[in-house]
């Protein structure tokens, strides 16, 4: 495995590669676990080149605390990427990213009206800068994207085929501890008493999950188990701050494809539901399948 710091050298570690040799792609901001490693394979499964980024993307934190705070272990990142199989490992310096400032702003196709987009201004436009700018360096015909960030996933899948990157999009599943907390860098900065609470989340998830299977399969004229996606909503964030360690920023349901907010189940053929909590000063986002 190479290990690039900085742009030249990736270059060179590139060009180094057969001509014909298709790249699959894992871009992130390190600080590595399972769910990271997970895309890594699956790269594996459709190729034997795989290069994944370790870049902390400052143009997408709103808030520069959270950019401070964001954890960073580089060693043992390569670490896991060489046991994994990863070919080149990319860690660029902010001055390889972004030579000048990115004034770049990008068509996200209204996908950026609910969930993180209101929360996190300029957010997504950040990601947007930095997907195409590695898309640019690294030239990928395959890149990995995990369902965790599902408005991340859709939104990239948007401005990839809005400009025409000829970048085949792969949505790997979201990777989970043993008690259902979704994987996250953000874990580790859990407290352990918030940390005991986290799986709250993906637990309320699932019983919404459930409770919509039900209405879905047995259709909505059933009334005891006919419940509005609003009521829904108020069940989970119930469930979720019972606790009192956990704080509920929003949860949505909506269409998968457009990410708009649905208020019926017939609404669209594919539901999603979001959320993202505070566990103390720890953010944590999750969503599911609901149809
Ligand atoms: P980061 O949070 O490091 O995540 C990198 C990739 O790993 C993303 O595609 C994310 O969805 C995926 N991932 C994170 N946790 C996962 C889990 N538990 N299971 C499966 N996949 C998981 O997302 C980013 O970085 C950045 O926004 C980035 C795309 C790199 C742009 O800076």
């Amino acid at each position: 495995m190479t290990i690039s710091y900085s742009l030249a050298d990736f270059n060179k570690a590139l060009s180094s590669l057969p001509n014909d040799c298709t790249t699959g792609f894992v871009p992130t901001m390190g600080a590595l676990h399972q769910g990271h490693i997970s895309l890594v394979k699956q790269a594996l499964t459709k190729t034997s080149t795989v290069v994944v980024s370790v870049f902390v993307n400052p143009t997408q934190f709103n808030n520069p605390n959270d950019l401070a705070k964001y954890p960073r272990s580089v060693e043992e990142d390569c670490r896991l990427l060489e046991e994994a199989g990863a070919s080149i490992v990319f860690v660029p310096s902010v001055e390889d990213i972004y030579p000048a400032p990115d004034t770049r702003t990008f068509d996200l196709g209204g996908l950026d009206q609910t969930g993180e987009g209101p929360k996190r201004p300029g957010h997504f436009n950040g990601v947007a800068q930095v997907v195409t700018r590695l898309f640019d360096i690294v030239k990928p015909k395959y890149a990995f994207f995990g369902e965790k960030d599902f408005q991340q996933l859709a939104i990239i899948r948007h401005f990839t085929k809005e400009l025409g990157y000829p970048v085949q999009i792969v949505a790997c599943p979201t990777l989970r501890e043993a008690d259902g907390l979704a994987m996250s860098s953000r874990n580790l900065l859990l407290t352990s008493q918030h940390r005991a609470a986290a799986p709250a989340i993906y637990k309320a998830l699932s019983e919404a999950g459930e409770r919509a299977a039900q209405i879905l399969h047995n259709g909505s004229s059933k009334k005891n188990i006919n419940i509005t996606p609003q009521e829904l909503i108020q069940q989970a964030t119930a469930s979720i701050e019972k606790g009192g360690l956990l704080k509920v920023e929003y949860i949505e349901i909506v269409n998968s494809v457009n990410l708009k907010l649905i208020s019926n189940w017939d609404e669209a053929d594919g539901i999603q539901m979001c959320a993202a909590v505070y566990a103390g000063e720890v953010r944590l986002i999750d969503n599911i399948k609901l149809k």
